[in-house]
């Protein structure tokens, strides 16, 4: 399994903050924000890991990072020239996945209190596709999860103006190797955008796709209040532990 950080983007939500740096080298409580998710796949056991950056920021993110070797893993970089979609990851990341399954996490996704509950869903992987929804109270942010009557997962809808649930699909994500063909003959929806939703959908009519509730704590940290909460509540669980 190899793991994928999507850390690009515009993060336009947060400007000014975001004018002269990337969303995911902000501060969350006391480390960059891409430590988090970059954790959690550490957390996996996931060793191999790309991750996807905005040409601005790209030698912030080396200088950070580096080789991997301070977090014994191994990091590639790769440069999104645009943020022309999620599900582009996997274009851009066709050589480094090769023949493997990837597990791709957002740069401003933070999950914190059910490490163990993801390490069993990503170490008993096997093919098709798995993503995590959570109830959330603003789902028209996110990709929502339309359920049948026994919770069996009916389509996904991107930022739907009426939700059919509460229910967000997460931003970690995990796909067989069929994701970089399938990602290939995508094409960009009308925001110009090749959408995980789409990608996700494709599996869920196939009838391969996994869709696990995720009862942890999870943010993605894009807006303000988000950001600000994401804070708190890691200082909050940091002092529990
Ligand atoms: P978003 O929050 O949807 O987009 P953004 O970060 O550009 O922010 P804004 O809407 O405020 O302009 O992206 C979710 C995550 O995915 C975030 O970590 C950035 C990343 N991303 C990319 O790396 N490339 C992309 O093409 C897109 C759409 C997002």
């Amino acid at each position: 399994m190899k793991g994928i950080i999507l850390a690009g983007g515009a993060g336009t939500r947060l400007h000014p903050l975001t004018k002269i740096t990337s969303k995911q080298l902000l501060p969350v409580y006391d480390k960059p924000m891409i430590y988090y998710p970059l954790q959690t796949l550490l957390d996996a056991g996931i060793k191999e890991i790309l991750i996807i950056v905005a040409p601005e920021s790209a030698g912030n993110f080396l200088k950070l990072l580096g080789s991997g070797k301070e977090f014994d893993a191994r990091f590639t970089y790769e440069i999104q020239d645009k943020p022309e979609g999620l599900a582009q990851a996997f274009i851009l990341g066709k050589t480094f996945i090769g023949d493997d399954d990837v597990t791709m996490i957002l740069g401003d996704n933070i999950f914190v209190g059910n490490e163990t509950f993801l390490l069993d869903a990503i170490t008993s992987f096997t093919s098709g596709a798995r993503v995590f929804a959570k109830k959330v109270h603003d789902p028209e942010r996110f990709g929502v999860v339309e359920f049948d009557s026994e919770m069996n997962a009916v389509s996904i809808e991107e930022k739907p103006e009426n939700p059919k649930s509460d229910y967000a699909v997460t931003g970690l994500y995990i796909y067989d190797n069929s994701v970089v063909n399938r990602s290939e003959n995508l094409a960009p929806s009308a925001r110009g955008e090749l959408e995980i939703t789409d990608l996700n959908n494709i599996y869920l009519e196939e009838k391969i796709l996994d869709v696990r509730i995720y009862d942890g704590f999870w943010l993605d940290t894009g807006t303000f209040d988000a950001l600000l909460d994401a804070g708190v509540k890691v200082r909050d669980y940091c002092n529990e532990k």
